[in-house]
């Protein structure tokens, strides 16, 4: 999926998603001086926390915005831009590291971009990764999906959200070794009074292509938010219903 981000805004409110992310790299196994690549590096915050480890990094992502504000903030690091289903890199690395991103890569893609990822590995290479698993956001998806077809719309899914099954077949496919999963729930706080109406103009954004106007597209997310509110607004904060998937695999 091709998605325009409003990087600056993204850095500034939605930091809890390379947050997150820092317990993620305690997965990797791996010494000091080893090389890292962080594949879809967003803003590079995590890029930044890989080489504090002692790593010798490398970002890559599609998003030239977002590399825009990581080779500013860390002009030391070498960010590349690229597709993460269809890269090369000059020289493979011990640890290809992934935060967030899968996600955003439709299914029918995901096969190729487990093949880069492979290939750009040194034999006993680690692949670390969490992103968005089954389950993921399915209250918020549900009641947008609800208040779409109240209008006469089809909410069409953006993402992909596999469970560990589908998951490891894929990385078995690919030559992988899976050595560790898990698929947990992890409801996340969201910035501000308006966090879920923010977060949901942040990330929801093809669904909303079939829409008409700009003002049915709030009003659309104004109900979807209202019937919302019991189930994610507790004690003055809204929240996100987040499901991780976290694994390590091993190139064999
Ligand atoms: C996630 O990190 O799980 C996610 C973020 C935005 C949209 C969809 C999923």
């Amino acid at each position: 999926m091709n998605i325009k981000w409003d990087a600056n805004k993204y850095t500034a409110d939605f930091s809890f998603v390379h947050q997150y992310g820092n317990s993620v790299i305690d997965l990797i196994d791996a010494d000091k001086g080893s090389s890292v690549l962080d594949l879809g590096c967003g803003n590079g915050a995590l890029t930044k926390a890989l080489q504090d480890k002692g790593y010798l990094v490398k970002g890559l992502d599609a998003s030239g915005d977002l590399l825009d504000i990581a080779k500013e903030k860390y002009p030391a690091i070498d960010f590349i831009q690229g597709d993460a289903a269809d890269f090369t890199l000059p020289e493979p690395v011990d640890v290809v590291f992934s935060n967030a991103v899968f996600h955003w890569i439709n299914k029918d893609r995901q096969q190729n971009m487990l093949k880069c990822v492979y290939n750009a590995l040194k034999n006993n290479g680690q692949f670390v990764f969490e992103f968005g698993g089954h389950r993921n956001n399915q209250k918020i998806h549900r009641a947008l999906a609800s208040i779409f077809l109240e209008y006469g719309y089809c909410y069409e899914m953006p993402f992909y959200f596999p469970t560990i099954g589908e998951y490891a077949a894929l990385l078995e496919n690919t030559g992988f070794e899976v050595q560790y999963a898990v698929l947990f729930d992890r409801l996340t706080e969201l910035k501000g009074d308006n966090g879920l109406k923010d977060w949901i103009n942040m990330f929801i954004k093809t669904p909303f292509l079939v829409v008409k106007t700009e003002q049915e597209k709030e009003v659309i997310v104004d109900k979807a938010v209202e019937a919302l509110r019991s189930d994610l607004f507790m004690n003055g904060k809204w929240y996100a219903d987040y499901v991780r998937i976290r694994m390590k695999a091993v190139r064999l």
